[in-house]
């Protein structure tokens, strides 16, 4: 502890004199080639924080570590790199593969890509998708053009050579323009020295691929045996000098990019975290899938294609082969299950039976498939517990609900959401025993849109109140009334873990004249009541809060507001 805290002073010290350095850009010639390689990170981050995409692109170029990651999880507050300086960042690791200084290997985009939009003018994972598969095509073409242009100043050179210089100099001259070309043929015959600066960076290329081609070989020879398939990705990857990891977003109009960048084979190789594909059919997302490296994809999220239970069934087969898949995410995919289509049971059955090889699932998100009733069918073939399973709008079935409450996902749940599924008395003694199965370890709910009024709450609330564990419990758009909000905000300030309540605003804020029980869609879209005064309810919440003392559980009626990711 004690030593902990001087270290700290020290670090926002150098960022505060970093943020110095990188102010005024046109002193960067002066200082870049004395920095030591502990400040390349901080002064990056300032150059991100202060928007300098041109120091970005000068640190980056002769980056002197191995791996650079940037993105990762942002503290609240903190902004994503601007877009030009992420562009700084891209153009910069192309040059960099000619750069003797820079001995980046690894390039770790994953996380830093959120939707587009946003304070900064961030870039979205849209286009930074876009654009990082058109840096590896031209990292590729650019290899090409070098060595073309070094072939033909070799025999430019040779030629004079051979006219003035003996037949033995001229043998290890033709070598050395071997290895430059990535000629294996390994030379031990003596070698010319550079030739001008040009040629002292081109050697130094050479000598820096040819090290990641022996640490390749040493690691595919020590590493274990793999499958056949990643025996030949160790074998293409010989000539990748930075490998890219980063989150890939795939639509319809970037599909054909994205295919030709992971189909090349190049100085860059591009690998995938996580994947989000949307409106692309099944045989694109096959396609995609066949050419993704197997190791690192951590999850899949495919978004409004009509794959059908036939075209999910299909693809599971393909998902097995990622062995460190832990999440799969489909939302709006058209899994209508309609008994009375032919070969809708064979459909299922392959289904169920495909997630039975999705070894590292613990995440399993399915938004308004239609599968009502199904849910046994699917999870109780995946072999391993989930921790996270969202299950909103699916028109949860009772025997759906009965399943869950007494599946093998219960006691290992951390987050569930049940928002928009109808609850009923007839449901909520299973959901009841689920929150009681879960009560160690959940700790995210969401049970938004679920037709909870003050009487189902009642029955819900010893439940729920047991849930020791939970940070964050999200009840909007049920029709409460004031009583009903009390009663739960009194069961709220008894949770020690809890740290985030989003409540429904009362059925007396509306204007008169909604139905009995509202649907959902009606509690969004009514008009509240103007004359009443909405913050008595939010002061009348907030007393039970003071007079309980927490002061560390924040409350919304906002749905914009809420977000339990940034519960810690
Ligand atoms: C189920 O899987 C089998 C074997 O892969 C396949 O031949 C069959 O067409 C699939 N059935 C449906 C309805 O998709």
């Amino acid at each position: 502890m004690l030593e902990a805290r001087p270290a700290q002073m020290v670090l926002s010290l150098v960022s505060l004199c970093a943020r110095e350095v990188v102010s005024d850009h046109s002193s960067s010639p002066n200082w870049l080639r004395w920095v030591p390689r502990e400040l390349y990170r901080p002064l990056l981050e300032a150059s991100f924080a202060g928007c300098r995409p041109l120091t970005v692109g000068e640190l980056v170029q002769r980056w002197p570590e191995r791996t650079l990651r940037v993105g990762g999880r942002r503290r609240r507050g903190q902004t994503a790199p601007n877009r030009l300086c992420i562009q700084g960042l891209l153009l910069a690791v192309v040059r960099g593969l000619s750069d003797a200084r820079s001995l980046l290997h690894v390039l770790d985009l994953g996380g830093l890509q959120g939707d587009e939009g946003g304070m900064g003018d961030p870039m979205g994972g849209w286009s930074l998708t876009v654009a990082l598969c058109t840096m590896v095509v031209q990292a590729r073409a650019g290899t090409r053009r070098a060595q073309k242009k070094e072939g033909d100043r070799e025999r430019k050179r040779f030629s004079v050579l051979e006219r003035e210089r003996d037949p033995k100099r001229e043998r290890g001259l033709r070598k050395r323009g071997k290895e430059l070309n990535g000629d294996e043929t390994s030379s031990n015959g003596e070698r010319t020295g550079p030739s001008g600066p040009a040629g002292e960076e081109e050697l130094n290329t050479g000598v820096r691929r040819r090290m990641e081609i022996d640490r390749k070989r040493e690691t595919a020879v020590t590493g274990s045996g793999g499958s056949k398939k990643e025996a030949e990705e160790k074998e293409v990857d010989s000539d990748v000098l930075v490998h890219v990891r980063a989150d890939l977003f795939v639509n319809a109009r970037s599909w054909e990019r994205v295919r030709t960048a992971l189909s090349a084979s190049g100085p860059l190789k591009l690998q995938c975290r996580y994947l989000r594909v949307e409106e692309i059919s099944v045989s694109s997302i096959r396609t995609l899938l066949d050419l993704l490296p197997r190791t690192g994809l951590l999850g899949i999220d495919v978004r409004y294609s009509s794959l059908g239970v036939a075209g999910l069934a299909e693809l599971l087969p393909l998902l097995s082969n990622f062995p460190a898949l832990s999440s799969l995410r489909l939302h709006y995919c058209n899994l209508d299950f309609r008994r009375d289509l032919a070969g809708q049971e064979e459909a299922l059955r392959n289904l169920s039976q495909g997630l039975t090889h999705l070894r590292e699932l613990r995440r399993l998100s399915l938004t308004a498939l239609r599968l009502p009733g199904q849910l046994r069918v699917l999870l109780s073939s995946l072999p391993q517990p989930l921790e996270i399973l969202e299950l909103p709008y699916l028109s949860l079935s009772p025997a759906d609900l009965a399943y869950l409450s007494c599946s093998h996902h219960v006691s290992t749940l951390q987050q569930l959401d049940l928002s928009e599924n109808r609850l009923d008395e007839h449901t909520l003694p299973s959901v009841c025993r689920l929150l009681s199965q879960a009560s160690s370890s959940l700790q995210h709910l969401c049970l938004s849109g679920c037709g909870l009024t003050d009487g189902l709450l009642g029955l819900l609330l010893p439940s729920l109140g047991g849930c020791f564990a939970l940070k964050s419990l999200a009840l909007a758009l049920n029709p409460l009334s004031m009583a009903g909000l009390m009663d739960l905000m009194r069961m709220a300030v008894r949770m020690p873990s809890l740290r985030q309540l989003l409540y429904p605003t009362p059925l007396e804020d509306y204007q008169p004249g909604l139905p009995d029980l509202p649907s959902s869609a009606q509690l969004l879209d009514w008009p509240l009541d103007e004359s009443t005064d909405i913050s008595m309810t939010s002061c009348q919440l907030n007393r039970v809060l003071k007079d309980s003392g927490r002061s560390d559980l924040f409350l919304t009626c906002d749905l914009l507001n809420y977000d339990k990711d940034l519960v810690e």
